[in-house]
C-alpha cells in the first residue's frame, strides 16, 4: 500500500510517499526558515502564504521521486493538527482535495504521533516501548502500549525543549532557529563551565525549562556581555540534555520497558543523541533514534501513522478540521 502524506503544521512544506508503513519512497521537505530568520521567529500568516505557494510543486516532486502516479497512491494522510492553524488548513484541504478527487480515503493524523512514529521507519520497535518526544511545541514522556495506545507519563509545565533553545538563541542574539545553532557552537564550548539549574530532575516526570532559560538570562546579566558565549550555550545544553536523559532512563525502568525512542525536532541534538544512547545502553536498553532528516518535521513519519490508521478502518474522514491544540 503507497500513501502520500502531506505535512505543513509550521514551517516546513513537506510531501512524502511511503510504503506499507516503513519505506520511504520519496520525502520532500520545502524550508521556509530563510522567510522568518530576519524576525527571529515564524510570523504564522508568512508560514501559510509560503505553504500555499509551494504545496502543489512539492507533492508533484514527491510524486516523481517515488515514480508513482497519482492513480497508483492507495490513501492520502495528512496532519490536522497541532500546529499553526493556517499552516495546517493549507496541507490538510489539498489533501483532503486530492484524496477526493481521486476517491481514495483521507487519513487525518496527529503531528505528535507522527514524531513517534519515524521510529517505525528505522527500528523494529516491540510494545511497549518510551518515547521521549522533544519539539518546538512539545516535550512529553510517552509509554506507547500497542499502535495508538498513548500513556502520557509526563510533559513540560511550562516552555518546550526546543522553545528553551530558541528562547535563550534569541536572547543571547546568536540567531534563529536556536536548536542548531547552539548544538554547534557548544561543541567549541566547556559544558562543565556553567553550573545551569536542573530543574525537577530527581522529581516526577514532569520537566520545567522557564527557570533553566531564566538562569541564562540572570548569568549573562549578572556577569555583564559574555566573553565565551560557547561556554554558556554549552552549559545551558548540557543542562537541559541531563534533564532530558535523566527522567527518560528513570521512566524506562520504572516501566520496565526494553525500548526507549527519541521523536521530534529536538533529537536532532547531537549531545542529546549521544548522551541517550550511552546512557541507555549502559542500562541494558535497545534505543532507537531516526537520522536527522526524520527527527524534524517531515511528511515521511505522517505516511508511517496513516499506514496503520487505515489498517484499523478504510473508512475516509473528510469533515475533520484543523486542531491546532490537538494532544496524544
Ligand atoms: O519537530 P520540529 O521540527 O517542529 C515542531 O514540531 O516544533 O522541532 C523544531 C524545534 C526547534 O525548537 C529547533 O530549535 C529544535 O527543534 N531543534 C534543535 C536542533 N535541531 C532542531 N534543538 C536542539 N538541537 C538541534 N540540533
Ligand atoms: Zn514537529
Amino acid at each position: 500500500m503507497k500513501i502520500l502524506a502531506i505535512e505543513t503544521s509550521c514551517d516546513e512544506t513537506s510531501a512524502a510517499v511511503v510504503e506499507n508503513g516503513k519505506k520511504v519512497l520519496s520525502s520532500v521537505v520545502a524550508s521556509q526558515v530563510e522567510f522568518h530568520k530576519k524576525y527571529g521567529g515564524i510570523v504564522p500568516e508568512v508560514a501559510s502564504r509560503k505553504h500555499i505557494e509551494v504545496i502543489a510543486a512539492v507533492v508533484r516532486q514527491a510524486l516523481d521521486k517515488a515514480k508513482t502516479p497519482l492513480k497508483k497512491i492507495d490513501a492520502v494522510a495528512a496532519t490536522y493538527g497541532p500546529g499553526l492553524v493556517g499552516s495546517l488548513i493549507v496541507g490538510l484541504n489539498y489533501a483532503k482535495a486530492l484524496a477526493y478527487a481521486i476517491n481514495k480515503p483521507f487519513i487525518p493524523v496527529n503531528h505528535i504521533e507522527g514524531h513517534i512514529y519515524a521510529n517505525f521507519l528505522i527500528s523494529r520497535l516491540h510494545f511497549p516501548f518510551l518515547c521521549l518526544v522533544v519539539s518546538g511545541g512539545h516535550t512529553q514522556l510517552v509509554l506507547v502500549k500497542g499502535h495508538g495506545k498513548y500513556e502520557t507519563l509526563g510533559r513540560t509545565r511550562d516552555d518546550a525543549a526546543g522553545e528553551a533553545f530558541d528562547k535563550v538563541a534569541r536572547f543571547l542574539g546568536i540567531g534563529y532557529p536556536g536548536g542548531p545553532i547552539i548544538d554547534k557552537m557548544s561543541k567549541k564550548g566547556n559544558p562543565k563551565a556553567v553550573k545551569f539549574p536542573r530543574a525537577m530532575i530527581n522529581d516526577g516526570y514532569d520537566f520545567s525549562f522557564s527557570g533553566l532559560k531564566t538562569a541564562v538570562v540572570n548569568h549573562v546579566k549578572k556577569n555583564g556581555a559574555p566573553k565565551e558565549l560557547n561556554d554558556i550555550v554549552a552549559s545551558f545544553q548540557q543542562a537541559a540534555v541531563d534533564i532530558l536523559v535523566e527522567k527518560t532512563i528513570r521512566a524506562a525502568k520504572d516501566k520496565k520497558v526494553k525500548w526507549i525512542a527519541l521523536a521530534g525536532g529536538v533529537s536532532a541534538n547531537s549531545r542529546l543523541r549521544e548522551d541517550l544512547k550511552n546512557r541507555a545502553e549502559e542500562e541494558g536498553f535497545k534505543v532507537s533514534i531516526p537520522p536527522l532528516d526524520l527527527c524534524t518535521d517531515n511528511a515521511a513519519m505522517i505516511g508511517s501513522v496513516g499506514y496503520y490508521l487505515i489498517k484499523k478502518s478504510k473508512k475516509s474522514n473528510l469533515d475533520i478540521e484543523a486542531a491546532s491544540t490537538l494532544r496524544i
